[in-house]
């Protein structure tokens, strides 16, 4: 006998719901004050589920499941709580859990009395698991409970005609259940309850309470059910899934798809297990898609704190939407292809006809309350063109284009050897510490420029500068001061050099700016070694990029040769 069997799909072979497409938004039913507040470590305190209720409530959830107020003190006073110091705005409704036994009903209604408006959820387990394993019950006395069950909440309801009291059934485990059982259970309640209308329709609830099966099943399920549902017009038709199998987002997704009008979850899926759906992911692919939902989250990460502090869980770093990465990219081409898009995201928006259309970012971070400046970040996988972005997102420093390979090539390199990502501030450290003070045998001292007495465009240049600590005097002359300099310098290393153009930057404004000049020296073997250098002086920022080149050529030479004799001796030594 098999450990495991696929479970067998429900008879549908003329399935309409593939072909049909989700335009409006369902109902959202939030139970993390009950499902999801049952499965924490720690459960939440009165105060802790207040705060939360009213988070739920300023996010825009009309049907909030506060409690199974039948289960514990705890829950039935938060109940009674909210009524008394009147905390449901006059437009939700609240929902109370109750199992299908007499006494747990009768302490749901002691809950909500006075309440306004109101949801009493009843649920049975339906499966044969259940049933005779678990209760030792048949079928049709699990039937017979419901529908007693449910013909006294219709009496309690009566009797208390102040209040707008709705009816929720769930047949617990519904994805395992028989699926005719399911249907005739189903019709049994709905004609117990007999209250149904248009107006005030009834819910039926029905369950992945685990997730057992495809989505695709689900979905085949649900359209089964409402396709031999006698009064579909006088139900809600809701699903609830549990991420057992990872699935639920897209279980629901193909569950409305088959005609689901209402979808229960919790934000980021808390709840038993692997969690519940997680209204936040299915509300916002929704956004995604332009269907307006009715939910606020404007501002995600407020949210998202609220919920870690009462939790005391925190939210995985790439949780659709809410985790710290998931708009930060790594790789060197998605930050080139995301700033590229970027930098004209109108003309784009044009092209396409959408107000948002960005490589590798779905939606507008800042619909959510996110930030693009946390989209690039560096490490070892991230390319030239997000290390020059990040300098100058927040260090103005602007890099020309033909620079950014060696700067690339000397943080990744760093990134390598620390295994982790690097910061901005290190960043700037590497930037300094490498093009503008790298280490070197150089150091100036001072250089001269004067202009020639009959000719004062030409320049006769003189420098100062110790050479390993031994003080040399050099000269030259130009066309300018940085060319004069130039010619001064040429024979310091065993190649000669040119200055090809250079650029240069303003850094801050006002009097406290300083000018930067990047300079690329090409030497006679072809190679090009840039130096930056930072003054409020241009022409000396470029005199101190010059000498930075060098120093940097000089240290390159030696690593290179020392490279080159260390692999001579070990090929001696063989
Ligand atoms: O997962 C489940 O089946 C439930 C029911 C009580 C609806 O939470
Ligand atoms: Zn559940």
């Amino acid at each position: 006998m098999p450990k495991y069997r696929s479970p067998a799909p429900v008879d549908l072979k003329d399935r309409q719901w593939p072909s049909r497409v989700v335009e409006r938004s369902p109902e959202w039913v939030s139970v993390d004050l009950r499902d999801g507040n049952q499965a924490l470590p720690n459960p939440m305190t009165p105060d802790q589920k207040l705060e939360y209720f009213r988070l739920l409530t300023h996010i825009g959830f009309k049907q909030i499941e506060v409690a199974f107020p039948s289960a514990s003190q705890d829950d039935f006073e938060f109940t009674r709580r909210l009524i008394e110091e009147d905390q449901i705005p006059s437009d939700v409704f609240i929902m109370g859990l109750t199992q299908c036994r007499p006494h747990l009903i009768d302490r749901t209604f002691e809950a909500f009395r006075g309440l306004r408006r109101g949801i009493v959820h009843a649920y049975i387990a339906t499966s044969d698991l259940h049933i005779r394993h678990v209760f030792g019950q048949s079928r049709q006395e699990t039937l017979e409970t419901a529908v007693r069950a449910t013909r006294q909440i219709r009496e309690r309801c009566d009797a208390a005609p102040e209040s707008d009291l709705r009816y929720e059934f769930s047949p617990e485990e519904f994805t395992d259940t028989d699926p005719d059982f399911a249907l005739e259970i189903c019709t049994a309640v709905f004609e117990a309850w007999g209250k149904a209308t248009l107006e005030k329709p009834m819910i039926l609830n029905l369950p992945a309470t685990v997730e057992r099966r495809p989505p695709t099943h689900y979905a085949d399920l649900i359209e089964w059910f409402i396709r031999r549902f006698p009064y579909r017009d006088r139900v809600r038709i809701s699903v609830h899934g549990h991420n057992d199998q990872g699935m639920v987002v897209a279980a629901t997704e193909m569950a409305l798809m088959a005609g689901a009008d209402r979808v229960e979850g919790t934000l980021f899926g808390h709840g038993e297990r692997t969690g519940n759906l997680d209204i936040v992911t299915m509300a916002l692919n929704l956004h995604a898609r332009g269907i307006p939902t009715g939910l606020d989250f404007s501002d995600l990460p407020h949210i998202a704190e609220t919920v870690e502090r009462l939790t005391g869980m925190p939210i995985y770093y790439r949780q659709p939407y809410s985790g710290e990465l998931v708009f930060t990219a790594f790789s060197g081409s998605h930050q080139d292809a995301i700033h590229k898009v970027l930098r004209k995201r109108r003309e784009v928006a044009g092209e396409f006809g959408v107000g948002w259309k960005v490589p590798y970012l779905h939606v507008d971070p800042t619909d959510i309350g996110r930030r693009f400046e946390r989209i690039i970040r560096i490490n070892s996988q991230s390319g030239k063109g997000g290390v020059a972005w990040v300098l100058e997102r927040d260090h103005s420093i602007t890099i020309p284009k033909a620079m950014q390979a060696e700067v690339g090539t000397i943080v990744k390199a760093y990134s390598d050897r620390v295994h982790r990502e690097v910061n901005s501030e290190e960043l700037r450290r590497l930037f300094e510490e490498h093009f503008v003070h790298p280490r070197g045998p150089f150091c100036l001292v001072g250089y001269w420029p004067r202009p020639d007495e009959k000719d004062p465009a030409h320049i006769h240049g003189e420098v100062r500068i110790l050479v390993d600590g031994v003080e040399r005097r050099l000269t030259g002359e130009g066309n300018g001061p940085v060319s004069a300099f130039v010619h001064c310098l040429q024979g310091l290393l065993d190649a000669k050099f040119t200055v090809e153009d250079y650029h240069e930057q303003a850094i801050g404004k006002g009097a406290e700016a300083q000018a930067a000049a990047y300079v690329p020296l090409r030497f006679e073997d072809g190679t090009v070694v840039f130096g930056v250098g930072i003054d409020a002086n241009i022409d000396q920022a470029a005199v101190r990029a010059i000498m930075a080149g060098l120093n940097r050529a000089a240290m390159l030479r030696r690593k290179g040769v020392s490279e080159r004799e260390k692999r001579s001796k070990t090929a001696a030594a063989h």
